[in-house]
């Protein structure tokens, strides 16, 4: 292949995005602005966990076409650059972020060479592509930029970039789309839907997926509520209406809601955003499912209270789970987390396990306990908290935890254990949308 790649931002998308890319067998340089995170990747580490991603990160450095460095001058030789750099929250309001976007731009510029396409990969409001590409014109005319969002799950993170369900490009002419399609020519050869957009339009597909992703959580939480004052069971209410093809099955799973650095982070942009459009009614109901999301963290802390006592400070809350889901080491606004605090907070002791994040947790909440085993962690609790459906937590036997701890009590935040298999073994099993 002739194309040389050029990744720009090496955190989670950046390294996954370079990693695959090098398999499909382009030479690509990777640059960061973080020493430490360059190094690693360097040897063919990982600074975080994400499954197949060491193997193939390892696989192909061996080859010798990626390679990561500080040193924006490496990007020279390269045609396609990709940004991958993060848009957090920012500090004072609910917009994104764009330092971390127009610094990598603007560290580029300087080094591109002549036809080289700059494609926006960073989730970003709506507008952001064109200011850039007007910057470049005057920056870096030889330069051309496109915006081809990213829709990679955590935990699923070659699978959906090597075999993504579709291919969204956000292109002004047709020269960027040809050279998108060159890069993407062995993902588009297996069948992938391609759309061609313009920049605007690119830019919503992504924050669009994402807000719906988060309506359909919180729709199935606020059903829990309802369920819950109402005598019945979100799970089968979810399963039924799960099986109309309009509807669909998938992320109808109810519990204490979304988290991670994406979907909450993205429906507070997307109201920012569209309220400096003049088009803020249009999105005054993702103000809700913020409102729903956040609410089922509070329910599961109502719930432990009637189960133990207004006061908590006499007694120990084992926590299962510390990341915002399975199979990531990712606790960035991590609900499980938030209600471990939260649950401290209030004078509880609380002991928190999980299979990947403890190290992460400790970061951000170096005040709560850790256990690195879920026996040590239950031991003498008076109340099991599951609010991280790892697969280890689901094939626990409750009839050895039983003897282990001080009550037998379970709260499954995340609908993901087998109730009868925790009531058979004596233990009040309770679970958020389930009255019974
Ligand atoms: C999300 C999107 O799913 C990706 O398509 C997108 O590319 C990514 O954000 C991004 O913008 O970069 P991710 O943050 O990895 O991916 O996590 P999800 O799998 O979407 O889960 C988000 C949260 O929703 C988790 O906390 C999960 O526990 C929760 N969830 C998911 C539920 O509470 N119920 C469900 O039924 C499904």
């Amino acid at each position: 292949m002739d194309l040389t790649l050029s990744v720009v931002g090496c955190g989670y998308l950046g390294a996954t995005h370079a990693a695959c890319m090098s398999s499909l067998g382009f030479t690509v340089i990777g640059v960061d602005t973080d020493p430490d995170k360059v190094a690693m990747l360097s040897r063919g580490e990982l600074p975080f966990y994400e499954p197949g991603l060491d193997t193939l990160l390892a696989q192909e450095m061996k080859t010798g076409r990626l390679s990561f460095t500080t040193d924006f001058s490496a990007i020279a030789d390269a045609d396609v650059h990709f940004v991958c750099v993060g848009t957090p929250q920012s500090k004072d309001g609910l917009a994104a972020d764009l330092t971390y976007v127009k610094s990598a731009v603007a560290a580029i510029a300087p080094f591109l060479k002549e036809g080289a396409l700059v494609v926006g990969k960073s989730t970003v409001p709506v507008g952001t592509a064109q200011g850039l590409r007007s910057e470049l014109a005057t920056s870096a005319p030889q330069a051309d930029l496109a915006w081809n969002p990213e829709f990679l799950r955590e935990g699923f993170a070659v699978e959906d970039t090597l075999t993504p369900n579709r291919l969204v490009v956000g292109v002004a002419n047709d020269r960027a789309e040809q050279i998108l399609k060159e890069v993407y020519e062995p993902i588009i050869a297996l069948g992938t839907p391609w759309i061609r957009a313009d920049l605007p339009t690119a830019e919503l597909v992504k924050v669009a997926a994402n807000s719906f992703l988060a309506t359909k959580i919180s729709f199935i939480n606020a059903m829990a509520e309802v369920c819950e004052a109402a005598g019945g069971d979100v799970t089968v209410l979810a399963k039924a209406i799960g099986y109309d093809p309009r509807i669909g099955s998938r992320f109808l799973q109810a519990g204490i809601g979304f988290g991670g650095g994406c979907l909450p982070k993205d429906i507070r942009a997307f109201m920012a955003r569209a309220e400096e459009l003049g088009a803020k009614q249009a999105l005054e109901f993702l103000r809700e499912i913020d409102a729903i999301n956040l609410r089922a963290r509070q329910r599961v802390i109502d719930v432990v209270r009637s189960e133990l006592s207004e006061d908590l400070t006499q007694y120990k809350i084992a926590v299962l789970g510390a990341t915002f889901k399975p199979d990531s080491d990712d606790v960035r606004d991590s609900p499980a987390l938030d209600i471990a605090a939260q649950l401290q907070a209030a004078g509880a002791t609380v002991v928190v396990h999980d299979p990947k994040g403890i190290e992460p947790a400790r970061k951000r909440f170096p005040n709560l306990q850790y256990s690195e085993s879920v026996p040590e962690c239950v031991k003498a609790a008076d109340l099991i908290l599951h609010l991280t459906e790892w697969r280890e937590y689901r094939e626990l036997d409750p009839s050895v935890l039983g003897p282990l701890v001080k009550n037998k009590i379970v709260i499954d935040g995340r609908n993901a254990l087998d109730r009868d298999k925790w009531r058979n073994a004596g233990w009040k099993f309770h679970a958020l949308g389930r009255s019974d």
